[in-house]
């Protein structure tokens, strides 16, 4: 199983980003626990931060047919790229949609997913944690399609 974790804009920046928001964990704190969930499981991950929305749209573009599923912190796309979403429906995988603070306990603006309608479902508000809860809600659910 493959699967591609996409880490969108700012999210390089975390431990040193609004810790009273998203804490002291960095990216590499985080992958590291990714990567070692996915050797624990037999899994194969390719994990990819960039603060574009058009290289992220590459990237899930170039997915096509290797992975089986998606983990994605849109970050501020979330909240505005139309691209992201449609490069989500375009490839046709499971895609679940982390966020590590409560979006919906923020500025409105941040209510409003354009990603969560084509997403198979959406984590948020358990910090770094929301990602290895997404990737075992990931790797159960492409488990059970089996
Ligand atoms: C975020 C929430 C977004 O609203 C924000 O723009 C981010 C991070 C989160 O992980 O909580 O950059 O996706």
């Amino acid at each position: 199983m493959n699967i591609l974790v996409l880490h969108g804009p700012n999210l390089n920046m975390l431990g040193v980003r609004e810790p009273g928001v998203y804490g002291h964990d960095t990216l590499e704190d985080i992958n590291l626990r990714l990567e070692n969930m996915a050797i624990d499981e037999g899994i194969a991950i390719r994990i990819i931060q960039s603060n574009h929305e058009g290289e992220l749209v590459d990237e899930i573009q170039r997915t096509h047919g290797w992975a089986a599923g998606i983990l994605i912190n849109p970050a501020a796309y979330t909240h505005t790229s139309i691209a992201l979403r449609d490069a989500i429906t375009a490839v046709g995988l499971p895609a679940i949609e982390i966020h590590m603070s409560n979006v919906h306990a923020r500025e409105n603006f941040r209510r409003h997913s354009y990603i969560a309608p084509v997403a198979l479902g959406q984590i948020c508000g358990f910090g770094s944690n929301g990602y290895i809860l997404g990737l075992r809600a990931l790797i159960d659910h492409l488990n059970s399609k089996e």
